[in-house]
């Protein structure tokens, strides 16, 4: 698929461009769905291109719908966090903004959890899933530099934990150390 389109990455604020893109969510999970946001004001600013974060969210808000056939909830959130080594599984140490997805829909079992970013996975039927929504998420959060982690269980919702690295400046020196 196409080659990371790392050039028409900008530095953003990541509520800004959050807060723009759930406005265009509203509609597409429809009226039986709750979208509930809590975007931390520190979350900060991310190296991103907004095109593709449209793309993440919107194939993230399709399966929360699908997942809910009979209505609930969407959270979406932000914040900063600095990861320690080791602490998140397959997220280097450094400082992050989090972006926060959940349902409280259908939820997954391990044995599907393990597999749904592999291209052509769905569960859906024929017609209705391409199976390639999460394995498009997961190459853009990858061309950001950044990291996903899924929680879910059978009839406990499903949260997506997206780590985006965060700008963060780096003091001037006056002068090199001796
Ligand atoms: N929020 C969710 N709740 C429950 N299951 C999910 C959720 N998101 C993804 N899945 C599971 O992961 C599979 C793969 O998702 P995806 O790659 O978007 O393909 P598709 O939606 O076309 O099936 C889905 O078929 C579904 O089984
Ligand atoms: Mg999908």
């Amino acid at each position: 698929m196409g080659s990371p389109q790392t050039d028409s990455q900008e530095r953003l604020g990541l509520n800004q461009v959050v807060e723009k893109l759930i406005r265009m969510l509203v509609p597409v999970v429809g009226k039986g769905i709750g979208m509930i946001t809590a975007l931390d004001a520190g979350a900060g600013e991310v190296k991103l291109d907004p095109g593709l974060i449209e793309q993440v969210l919107l194939n993230l808000a399709l399966n929360s719908r699908d997942a809910m056939p009979s209505g609930g909830t969407i959270r979406i959130g932000t914040a900063p966090v600095r990861c320690e080594p080791g602490e998140v599984p397959g997220v280097e140490a450094g400082d992050y903004a989090l972006l926060t997805f959940s349902d409280t829909g259908r939820g997954m079992s391990a044995q599907v959890l393990s597999r749904i970013f592999d291209p052509f996975f769905t569960t859906k039927a024929r017609g209705k899933g391409t199976g390639l929504g999460l394995s498009t998420v997961h190459s853009i959060v990858r061309e950001h530099g950044g990291a996903i982690r899924v929680e879910s269980a059978p009839e406990q919702g499903t949260t997506f934990r997206i780590y985006i690295p965060r700008m963060v400046d780096v003091p001037l020196r006056a002068s090199e150390p001796g």
